[in-house]
């Protein structure tokens, strides 16, 4: 996409997962419904095409969300860019309702996901990573304005871009245990299928998957399906998985109606909300994927062949690589003082995500912006960071939200209404401001 230097764009956005391919759509679906200036928006991505946590796409792995909550069904359910909408292009309609499946597989979502980003990637820049935002302050007939500087990922040019606003939208951040680091042999989650691919499943004889989340699940059940001959081993915190309970009046937390609740409740509402309901989402796993790979554990056991193992209540306390050697140190939980020596060919960390925190992108603008007594950031209903008068300019956040807007800040299930909240909002505010 060709960005125009001297355009000041009323919104850019800073990545381009299915947040910001979501917002791209509600402002094509704007643009439609008025006669007003459109909204000029440009986004940014720095992965060389449209890409959603592609090293976890595992066959068989399933959505944890229903399909109707797609890019923008729940805010515009005649949108052509619904889920159903590209069910019927792709001559699937009829036989994905023969299927009686709410979750579609994650590789199914992917290429609807794709399909969408088709229709609107005139509006989006890929190798493009922005490292910078700055202030520039009004002066001789220019508007107060941010400048986005952008570093191509291939030529490693930087350039820069202007807007009124921009939209943090970079997505969760792996997050590996204290003192442990990755390399070719020790893998976050979050690199698994490329790193995986660099292997000779030859070689592969001895793996360990540490955690006990979704992530750490469905990889110990691929392990195990991929190296036939291998040991498998789950290393997990807990005494078991957990299941994601994903029963209809605990899911109520995902709807778009608990989101004001959360937001306009007191702190011990927003208390109850994680208190209760932390398990639809957290350190837990969906109850096929739990019930799976027991009764693969059972069966082994049965046959007298285990090569599946449970580790519970146990922490990797070290982890010691020498060339393609890595041996792992245990601790275990249940007495509180054992620990074991484990050598494994390889050592995946299904250890979780740090939440999307803006600061470092935004640099010295974060001056400008309002903290809570905990340092997070004050966010306004409309997902505006709250920020001093001397700014005018907008920054707002798709992710890194928790604190105020609750759960679904960095899931799904929530993207479509939030897109058309940040599209509203603009709008109005740029109607309110404008002078042109
Ligand atoms: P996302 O992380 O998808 O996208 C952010 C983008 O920003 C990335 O493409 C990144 O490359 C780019 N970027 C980062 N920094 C940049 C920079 N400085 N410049 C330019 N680009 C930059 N949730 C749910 O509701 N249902 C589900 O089924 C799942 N499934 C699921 C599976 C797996 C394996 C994971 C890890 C997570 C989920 N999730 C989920 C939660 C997940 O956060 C959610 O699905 C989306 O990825 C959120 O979309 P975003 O666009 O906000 O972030
Ligand atoms: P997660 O739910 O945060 O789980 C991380 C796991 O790692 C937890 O069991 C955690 O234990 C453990 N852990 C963290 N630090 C540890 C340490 N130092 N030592 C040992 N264990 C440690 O992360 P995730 O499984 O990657 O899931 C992240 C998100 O992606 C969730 O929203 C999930 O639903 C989603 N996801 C979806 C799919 C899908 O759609 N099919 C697939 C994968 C992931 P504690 O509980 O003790 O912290």
């Amino acid at each position: 996409m060709g960005t125009r230097e001297h355009e000041i764009y009323d919104i850019v956005g800073i990545g381009f997962g299915p947040s910001n391919l979501s917002l791209a759509i509600a402002l094509e679906e704007h643009e439609a419904n008025t006669s007003e200036r459109p909204v000029r928006a440009a986004f940014f991505e720095r992965q060389p095409r449209f890409g959603w946590h592609r090293n976890m796409l595992l066959p068989q792995a399933t959505m944890q969300i229903s399909f109707l909550k797609d890019l923008a069904t729940f805010r515009n359910p005649l949108s052509r860019f619904s889920f159903v909408s590209y069910l019927h292009e792709s001559n699937r309609l009829a036989q994905f309702v023969n299927n009686q499946d709410f979750f579609p597989t994650r590789q199914e979502f992917h290429q609807y996901l794709e399909w969408a980003e088709a229709g609107v990637r005139d509006r989006v820049t890929y190798n493009s990573e922005v490292t910078e935002v700055r202030l520039v302050e009004a002066a001789d007939g220019v508007e107060q304005h941010l400048v986005i500087v952008v570093k191509d990922t291939v030529s490693g040019a930087a350039r820069e871009v202007k807007a009124r606003n921009i939209t943090v939208s970079t997505g969760l951040v792996p997050r590996m245990p204290d003192g442990m680091e990755r390399d070719e042999r020790v893998w976050h989650s979050s690199e698994f299928l490329a790193k995986y691919g660099q292997m000779n499943p030859e070689d592969l004889k001895n793996v360990a998957v540490v955690g006990a989340g979704q992530s750490a699940a469905e990889i110990t059940k691929y392990l195990h399906d991929m190296l036939p001959q291998a040991q498998v081993s789950a290393i997990l915190p807990s005494y078991g998985y957990s299941v994601a309970d994903d029963t209809p009046f605990a899911n109520q937390v995902f709807d778009a109606d608990a989101v004001d609740h959360y937001y306009f409740g007191t702190e011990k509402t927003r208390d109850a909300f994680w208190r209760y309901h932390k398990n639809t989402n957290y350190s837990v796993v969906d109850d096929d994927v739990i019930r799976e790979l027991f009764r693969r554990s059972y069966e082994e056991e049965v046959a007298g062949e285990q090569r599946l193992h449970f580790l519970n209540l146990t922490r990797v306390k070290e982890v010691k690589r020498s060339g393609s050697d890595t041996r792992v140190v245990l601790h275990s939980l249940l007495d509180g003082e054992s620990e074991q020596e484990m050598d494994v060919d390889a050592l995946v960390f299904a250890t979780g995500y740090s939440t999307l925190d803006a600061t470092s992108l935004l640099g010295d603008l974060d001056k400008f912006c309002q903290r809570d007594e905990e340092g997070r950031h004050r966010v306004e209903r409309d997902y505006r960071v709250v920020t001093s008068g001397e700014l005018s300019c907008g920054i707002y956040l798709q992710g890194g939200t928790e604190h105020t807007h609750g759960l679904t800040s960095s899931l799904l299930s929530n993207i479509a209404v939030r897109s058309g909240e940040i599209v509203d909002s603009i709008v109005e505010r740029r109607g309110a401001g404008e002078k042109v």
